[in-house]
C-alpha cells in the first residue's frame, strides 16, 4: 500500500498499534506496521532496556515511542507533598472503604496515597527524549496537548516526524502551526483519555482542517471494515491502542483480557474516576461506586491518580490472586471496539485480519459501485 503514512514512515500497512508493551510492538513492527511503545510509566532507564529489546526484535524495521509529556513539562506546581496534603479526607475515606468492602484490604487503614503524577515526572522527560534518540525510532508521538518544544526540536534534527493526538479541530491547528508532523485525531469512542467528538466527524473535519499535514484516524478501529473506512475519510492510516489488549502478546492482567473478551460495546464509559480526566475505561464495581450520588466526585488531575494510583496496583494484585471482590472491581483503558474483540489472538494474526478485512471492504464497495 501507499499512502501519506507508509511514504512517511517507511512501512507497507499503514496501521500504528499503540502498546505499552513491548512485544506487541515488535509484532505489530515485524507484521508491516508500526508499533509504538507507550513509554509512560517507564524510567529513562527503563525506557532503554525497553528499546534495546526492540531494536534486537524488529531487524531495522520502524517502531515508534510514545511519552504523556505536557508542553510546560508539569501538570501541578505542587510538590509531591503538597499534592498528597490537598487529598480531602472525605476522598480517602470513600477510597479505603471500598476496598475494605471488595476484600482487597483487610484493614480499611492500610489505605495508602501515591504523588507520582500520570506523565513523565518534568524532571525525567528530557532524559527520557535523549534515551529515545538514542535508537533508531521512526517517529516519536506525544499524547496530550501540543508536545515540549524539546521533543519538536530533537524530531527535526533527528529526522524522526513528531505525531500527536487531538480530540478537537482547533487542537489539530495549533499542533500543526508547532510544527507537528502527523496528527492523529482521536474520536471519542476510543480508549483511554478522549475527548468528546466521534472519529467519523473528526477525521474529515481535521483532514480538511490541516492538509496537506497527513492525518491518522484514531478511535473504534479494531477490524478491516474500520480500517478501510478511516481511510475513505481521507486519513492517511489508522492509530489503535484498544485491539492489542487482548492479543496472546499483551500483558494485560488475565481477569481483565477476559472481561474485555466478554463485553460489549456499551460496557465502557468515559470516566474521571481513574485519572481526573475523562478516559473510556471498561465499567465495573469501582466506577458504579464513583457514580453514585452519595459518594464524592472524582477529583480533578493529577489529584485522583495521587489518591488511587497505589489501589488499582493493589486490585490488580488481589484479583490476579483470586479474590473475588477484587475482580469486581477489576478494570482498565478500553474503548468501544471492546464489542468487536472476541477472541484472543496473536497479534500479527490481528494485522492480517485488518490487511484482509480492508481488501474485502473496498471489493465489496466496488462491485456495489458498479452496479
Ligand atoms: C490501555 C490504553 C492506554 C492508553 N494510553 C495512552 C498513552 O499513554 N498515550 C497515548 O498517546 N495514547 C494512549 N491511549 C490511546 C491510544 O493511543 C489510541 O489513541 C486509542 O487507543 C485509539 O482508540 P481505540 O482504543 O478505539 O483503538 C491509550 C489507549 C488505551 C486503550
Amino acid at each position: 500500500m501507499k499512502t501519506q503514512m507508509t511514504d512517511m514512515l517507511d512501512i507497507e500497512i499503514p496501521l500504528a498499534a499503540f502498546s505499552h508493551c513491548r512485544d506487541v510492538v515488535a509484532a505489530v513492527t515485524n507484521a508491516g506496521g508500526i508499533g509504538v511503545l507507550g513509554a509512560t510509566a517507564f524510567t529513562p532507564d527503563q525506557l532503554e532496556l525497553e528499546l534495546r529489546w526492540l531494536d534486537e526484535h524488529t531487524g531495522g524495521r520502524p517502531y515508534g515511542v510514545d511519552l504523556l509529556a505536557p508542553a510546560k513539562l508539569s501538570f501541578t506546581d505542587e510538590t509531591p507533598e503538597q499534592l498528597l496534603a490537598m487529598v480531602p479526607a472525605q476522598h480517602i475515606a470513600f477510597m479505603q472503604d471500598m476496598l475494605h468492602k471488595y476484600g482487597v484490604l483487610d484493614s480499611a487503614d492500610d489505605y495508602t496515597l501515591n504523588p507520582s503524577t500520570p506523565s513523565v515526572a518534568p524532571d525525567q522527560v528530557s532524559a527520557a527524549l535523549e534515551v529515545a534518540f538514542k535508537h533508531p525510532i521512526k517517529l516519536i508521538a506525544n499524547a496530550l496537548g501540543v508536545p515540549p518544544q524539546e521533543m519538536i526540536d530533537l524530531g527535526k534534527k533527528n529526522g524522526v516526524p513528531v505525531a500527536a493526538l487531538v480530540g478537537k479541530v482547533r487542537h489539530a491547528e495549533k499542533q500543526q502551526e508547532r510544527g507537528v508532523d502527523l496528527i492523529v485525531a482521536q474520536g471519542y469512542e476510543a480508549g483511554g483519555h478522549t475527548g468528546e467528538i466521534a472519529t467519523m466527524v473528526l477525521t474529515p473535519e481535521v483532514v480538511d482542517a490541516v492538509s496537506p499535514t497527513p492525518v491518522l484516524a484514531a478511535g473504534g478501529i479494531a477490524t478491516g471494515r474500520q480500517f478501510a473506512a478511516a481511510l475513505a475519510l481521507g486519513a492517511a492510516g489508522a492509530w489503535t491502542g484498544s485491539v492489542w489488549l487482548t492479543t496472546d502478546e499483551a500483558e494485560t492482567d488475565p481477569v481483565v483480557k477476559q472481561k474485555f473478551l466478554d463485553a460489549g460495546s456499551s460496557d465502557t464509559e468515559r470516566s474521571r474516576a481513574r485519572t481526573g480526566k475523562p478516559a473510556r475505561q471498561l465499567i465495573t464495581a469501582y466506577h458504579e461506586a464513583w457514580a453514585s450520588s452519595n459518594n464524592p466526585d472524582p477529583l480533578p488531575m493529577p489529584l485522583q491518580g495521587v489518591l488511587v494510583n497505589q489501589a488499582w496496583g493493589r486490585i490488580a494484585a488481589a484479583s490476579t490472586k483470586g479474590v473475588p471482590g477484587a475482580a469486581e472491581l477489576d478494570s482498565y483503558f478500553v474503548g468501544q471496539v471492546v464489542g468487536l474483540m472476541r477472541q484472543a489472538q496473536p497479534a500479527r494474526e490481528v494485522v492480517r485480519n485488518f490487511m484482509d478485512g480492508l481488501v474485502e471492504a473496498y471489493s465489496g464497495l466496488q462491485e456495489q459501485l458498479e452496479g
